[in-house]
């Protein structure tokens, strides 16, 4: 079986504005994208999973394979998604389809998801899950932008507050971790 790297590097050339990074992420990443999820309830979705970085860390946490469903749309990662995570639901979707997916309450949604700088995918993506997210559910979010990956107009239109988890230099580009969670009114 080729290497994580060697698929990834592969579909980046192929899929570049899909795939963005030019390596699968560090483990260091992957422990603060997961952090907390022990004490998550309800179903958990990763949207993006890529080749399964966060998959690894989110199941190491102690997650049951069946709360997690994988949303990517790339058929290559998803192939590679099945073989690595027996009993983990891959859908070959996209995430801004998470609404039809037949989830409520989902705890916590991870996202690998290329949100920066583009505000369609950020309504479509982040506003969506919010709306199947339990009322304290926890979207976390990388990017490898030093500030958040979503603009203030943008946190207000969504009603989410931002909270920066983490800056992790240990990764290829250094990565940072952002959690939203909806304003509680
Ligand atoms: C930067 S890579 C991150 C991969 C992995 N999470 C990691 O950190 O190693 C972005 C991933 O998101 C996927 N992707 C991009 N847009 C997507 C969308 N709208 N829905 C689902 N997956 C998407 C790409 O195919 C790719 O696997």
């Amino acid at each position: 079986m080729p290497s994580d790297f060697a698929v990834f590097l592969g579909q980046m050339m192929r899929r570049p504005t899909e795939v963005v990074a030019i390596a699968p992420s560090s483990n260091a990443v992957a422990r603060r994208m997961t952090e907390g999820l022990d004490r998550i309830q309800g179903p958990i979705v990763e949207i993006g999973p890529g080749t399964g970085s966060f998959t690894k860390a989110i199941l190491e946490r102690g997650v049951a394979p069946e709360r997690l469903t994988l949303m990517e749309m790339n058929p290559v990662f998803c192939e590679t998604l099945r073989q690595k995570f027996p009993g983990v639901t891959v859908l070959n979707r996209p995430a801004q389809e998470i609404e039809q997916i037949g989830l409520t309450g989902i705890g916590a949604v991870i996202s690998g998801v290329p949100v920066l700088a583009r505000p369609q995918i950020q309504r479509e993506v982040v506003g969506r899950a919010l709306r199947v997210m339990a009322a304290k559910g926890e979207f976390v979010q990388i990017t490898y932008s030093p500030g958040a990956p979503i603009s203030d107009q943008m946190q207000a239109e969504l009603g989410v507050s931002v909270e920066k988890r983490a800056t992790v230099w240990a990764n290829l580009p250094p990565a940072r971790v952002f959690v939203f969670r909806r304003i509680q009114h």
